[in-house]
């Protein structure tokens, strides 16, 4: 008796050929679309070809070594799959049709004649793991799902110090990411500009985007660390659509002549992530005479935020996200000293009334500039495992480390609000683990309109008056 089982499904999808390819092509993300796959890996570097390597693990508990054998683009996959259980041959096909494109999964399972055995008694059963992925593959391609949307248990559970703790960390990650769907909306021809994307979560953010196609402008202070994270990021993804734009972003003439260039290359801006940061203790002052957190966490993306508006106008479904932390739950703006000159200097205080103050102004933007289609959010990347915790805040790093979550995993809701379809539909929110939480947690941090427009009014003076003067040209000749 023969050991092979056959799977034969194809399925439909409105969506044009290249997007369905691309998708598909990212196998590691098979875990969105197929229900018995816990997780996938991509084993080894580089853009996905022949010698690509994945491994599928399985909810049942075994993992499947797949390795891309043909890879014709557009066309076909062919993978050897090699397991403890069984191997296989599987080849996806995809072609043109009047309705979009069609995707046709071929599987030959060798398998070890008591499974062989089995699926000669029940048939049904392989045949629906089969339909099951498929209609998963669909559903991933059909992208129409609803952004989740606030949620009053959600946020009655943030008012408990335990529950909203616990989301910081990575059980909370693991616990919400059950919840979550498909990410299928295409990026090779959106363009993205991050700050702080050397290190951390801006590194993990950068890493994901370039893995989905996305060109990425990476804004960095030093050129030395910023070359080696292009390098490092082409090796991962084989993505070579990746620039760098050298500003410090607590000098604020750095952060005009940013947006100056990005504006002046006439490239749209799809996504901006807003996400350089630091704690500063003890006060510090920036060369223009700001205190550092007010300067880097809230003049300057304001500065370049407002800089690129007709960029990011400019695109197709522009989104701004604002990196974020819990730790503003603790602050009220404070409009009359907004540089922390008054009173004991506390970092995490500064920290946290700057992430308020970018808070607000995500609410705002999202309001102004919904009209020319422009979606602004703010996220919370819970407690990440990154350089600038463990060096700004050693004691609660030594003391939390255990629980926390990988940059990857504190990267992944700005990448979400940055690239998927339903997100696009929601602006103005504060999210964690693609979940919206509410911007305040007490009444006491709540600002009065009259704080809002103070704040608008002061970082507009502030944009313009360090707006470094135009170098004059040279004199015309009178006539
Ligand atoms: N990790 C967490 O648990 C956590 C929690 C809440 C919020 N956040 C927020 O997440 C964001 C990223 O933090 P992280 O934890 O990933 O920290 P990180 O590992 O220290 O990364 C910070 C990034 O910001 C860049 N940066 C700092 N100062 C800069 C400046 N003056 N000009 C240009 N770039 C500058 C750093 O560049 P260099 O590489 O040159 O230093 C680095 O790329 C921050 O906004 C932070 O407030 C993080």
């Amino acid at each position: 008796m023969s050991n092979l089982v056959t799977l034969d499904e194809t399925i439909v999808v409105s969506r044009p050929l290249g997007e369905v390819f691309a998708y598909v092509s990212e196998f590691n993300r098979i875990d969105e679309w197929d229900p018995a796959v816990a997780k996938g890996t991509k084993t080894n570097g580089g853009k996905t070809g022949v010698g690509t390597q994945f491994r599928i693990d399985m909810k049942a508990g075994f993992s499947l070594d797949y390795t891309v054998r043909e890879f014709e683009v557009d066309k076909r996959l062919l993978m050897d799959v090699d397991s403890n259980v069984f191997t296989a041959v599987e080849e996806i096909t995809f072609c043109e049709t009047p309705a979009g494109t069609s995707v046709r999964y071929l599987a030959r399972f060798d398998f070890p004649k008591p499974l062989a055995v089995a699926h000669k008694i029940y048939p049904g059963l392989m045949n629906k793991v089969g339909k099951d992925t498929m209609e998963g593959l669909q559903r991933a391609l059909n992208d129409n799902f609803a952004a989740p949307e606030a949620s009053r248990a959600l946020a009655t559970a943030d008012k408990l110090v335990l529950p909203g703790i616990w989301r910081f960390t990575k059980l909370g990650y693991k616990e919400a990411k059950k919840r979550w769907k498909p990410l299928s909306a295409y990026q090779r021809d959106r363009h993205a500009v991050i700050t702080g994307a050397t290190s951390g979560v801006g590194l993990a953010a950068a890493e994901q985007l370039a893995a989905m196609g996305a060109s990425i402008t990476l804004v960095a202070r030093d050129k030395a660390k910023a070359d080696a994270t292009v390098r490092e990021l082409i090796a991962a993804t084989g993505n070579r659509q990746i620039k760098v734009e050298i500003a410090d972003m607590s000098a604020m003439r750095d952060v005009h002549a940013l947006a100056d260039r990005l504006v002046k290359s006439g490239r749209p801006v799809d996504m901006l992530i807003n996400n350089a940061g630091a704690l500063f203790n003890p006060r510090q002052q920036t060369v223009e005479g700001f205190e550092k957190s007010f300067a880097l966490l809230l003049l300057a993306p304001y500065i370049l935020t407002e800089g690129l508006r007709p960029a990011l106008a400019a695109a197709d479904s522009p989104r701004v996200v604002n990196v974020l932390s819990g730790g503003m739950y603790s602050q009220k703006i404070r409009v009359d000293d907004l540089q922390s000159k008054r009173g004991r200097y506390s970092g995490a205080t500064a920290y946290a009334r700057a992430k308020r103050g970018l808070m607000i102004l995500t609410e705002e933007w999202a309001q102004s500039w919904a009209d020319d289609g422009i979606v602004v959010n703010a996220m919370h990347p819970g407690w990440a495992d990154t350089p600038g915790v463990e060096t700004a805040l050693p004691a609660f790093y030594k003391l939390t480390r255990k629980f926390l979550r990988s940059p990857e995993e504190g990267a992944d809701t700005a990448v979400w609000l940055a690239t998927s379809t339903e997100a696009g539909a929601v602006t103005g929110k504060f999210w964690l683990d693609r979940e919206q939480h509410p911007s305040h947690l007490s009444p006491l941090t709540v600002e009065s309109s009259k704080d809002r427009q103070t704040l608008l009014q002061t970082l507009a003076d502030l944009r313009t008056s360090t707006r470094p003067a135009r170098k004059r040209g040279r004199p015309r000749k009178s006539a």
